[in-house]
């Protein structure tokens, strides 16, 4: 499995796995703002098991984290967000997510000098909570309320970065 960079021409697949895994959906040029305002800070997971069979063959790509840095920061602490993170049904529990959301985590300390990453999650979101809570040490900041479209709690939530500036 490689880690590397989101490429441009990677967007449409990114798109793909997004449906595929959350309910949370966007439009692509949402998705080229972040390649192209920070291309440093999104990642994805591809799949280089998978014989190439002709040289227009591409790897697959089996997950993606798609992060940000907060433009207008209201506490005025400059941070980074994750917008979406997923891995696809055949790829789980192997490690994948822990080590995207890592190589974003230091790409935005490394070169945004960020304090902390925020995020959001769905409370019934047992994985993603884990994940986040347990495996990389974020904490629960706040739960908004009826945050997500379908009328579900979000808990906003945030790890400071400061062990890794
Ligand atoms: N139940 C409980 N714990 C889990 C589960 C699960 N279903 N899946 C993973 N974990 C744990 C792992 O055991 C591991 O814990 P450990 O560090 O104690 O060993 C930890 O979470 C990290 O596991 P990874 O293998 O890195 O996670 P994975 O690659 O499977 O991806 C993810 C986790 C992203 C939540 C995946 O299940 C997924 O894509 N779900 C659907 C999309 C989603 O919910 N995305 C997050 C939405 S929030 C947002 O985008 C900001």
């Amino acid at each position: 499995m490689d880690i590397r960079l989101l490429q441009s021409s990677d967007l449409p697949l990114i798109q793909h796995a997004n449906l595929e895994n959350l309910p949370e959906n966007y439009f692509l040029k949402y998705y080229l703002y972040h390649a192209m305002t920070w291309p440093q800070l999104s990642y994805v997971a591809v799949d280089v098991s998978r014989p190439q069979k002709t040289p227009y063959d591409q790897p697959k790509i089996v997950g993606y984290v798609l992060a940000k840095m907060e433009e207008e920061p209201a506490d005025g602490v400059q941070h980074g967000h994750i917008t979406s993170l997923s891995v696809m049904r055949t790829h789980r529990r192997l490690g994948i997510a822990e080590k995207l959301m890592r190589q974003a985590q230091l790409a935005m300390v490394e070169t945004f000098g960020a304090h902390y990453v925020s995020l959001h999650v769905r409370v019934s979101n047992r994985a993603a909570i884990h994940l986040y809570c347990d495996t990389l040490g974020f904490r629960n900041e706040k739960t908004e309320s009826k945050y997500y479209a379908d009328g579900e709690d979000a808990y906003g939530m945030r790890l400071e970065l400061s062990e890794i500036r």
